[in-house]
């Protein structure tokens, strides 16, 4: 077997006597695009968390592309190729479009921001930029302040910085938490268009977003992967539609 983008190996995470993620395996192969489906507080932005480094797990192993990252730092995962967006916003609401994707261009590549930045390295990272704009289809609003862009306006603009470091393990948590409908179409069509080399763990309340986009599921309740299958067996699972109805989701 090759090499997986992403192994989990018996991860836990208690917060005091609570246990956020108990003994999960997930085991994601390149250019997989997996689904994480759950109610509210199944774990699943803790998991997140424990992949991305914000929190380390309480026992268990979590390699990236083959490393065994368990013990290294949020920083170093980026280098491995890791990048996650946030469930809450992390955008800079007072800066326009470019620069949000400035910043995160800079902090991708380890640079400095430079408030009156020159030359050819600026140049370079204004343009790559602009052609991240462009790629979630924020071409035309470059100079918007990220305040005032539209709800999907922002989750896109979220999209566009994850991938300024050029990832190939994404991770998305909830990016079309609190879209429209329409909003939902095109987000969906922007994550169907990301490369197929591209490993993605998508996390999404919304079944129609999640089965479009992924080609495999995986459903975690109470810390616990409950359900591991395609989207078809998703869909035609008892256990995950109780799941569903059983929860608060809307
Ligand atoms: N830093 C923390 N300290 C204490 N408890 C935490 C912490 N982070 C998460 N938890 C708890 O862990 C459980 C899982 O939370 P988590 O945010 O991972 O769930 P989730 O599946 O992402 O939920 P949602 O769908 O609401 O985003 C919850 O009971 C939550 O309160
Ligand atoms: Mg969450």
């Amino acid at each position: 077997m090759s090499t997986p983008a992403l192994e989990l190996r018996s991860v836990t995470r208690r917060f005091g006597g609570l246990v956020a993620v108990h003994d999960v395996d997930l085991r994601l192969e390149v250019g997989t695009k997996r689904a994480l489906l759950g109610p509210n507080g199944a774990g699943k932005t803790t998991l997140v968390n424990l992949i991305s480094g914000v929190v380390p797990p309480s026992s268990g192993e979590i390699d990236v592309f083959g490393v065994d990252v368990t013990r290294e730092s949020g920083r170093r995962r980026v280098g491995r190729g890791l990048a996650r967006t946030y469930q809450e916003s992390k955008l800079f609401a007072g800066l326009n479009v470019q620069q949000n994707l400035m910043l995160a261009l800079a902090g991708a590549h380890g640079g400095r921001w430079r408030p009156f930045p020159g030359g050819r390295a600026t140049r370079a990272r204004r343009e790559r930029a602009r052609e991240l704009a462009h790629r979630v289809g924020l071409a035309n609003q470059c100079g918007m302040l990220a305040d005032a862009l539209s709800h999907g306006g922002k989750r896109q603009l979220e999209l566009a910085m994850a991938l300024a470091s050029e990832p190939r393990l994404l991770i998305l948590d909830e990016p079309a938490a609190g879209l429209s409908p329409s909003e939902r179409v095109m987000l969906t069509e922007l994550l169907d268009e990301l490369d197929e080399d591209l490993t993605l763990l998508l996390i999404e309340h919304d079944m129609n977003v999640a089965l479009a986009v992924a080609d495999s599921v995986t459903v975690m309740v109470d810390g616990t992967v409950m359900f591991n299958g395609t989207p078809g067996e998703a869909s035609d699972s008892q256990l995950v539609h109780d799941i569903y109805l059983g929860s608060a989701h809307v």
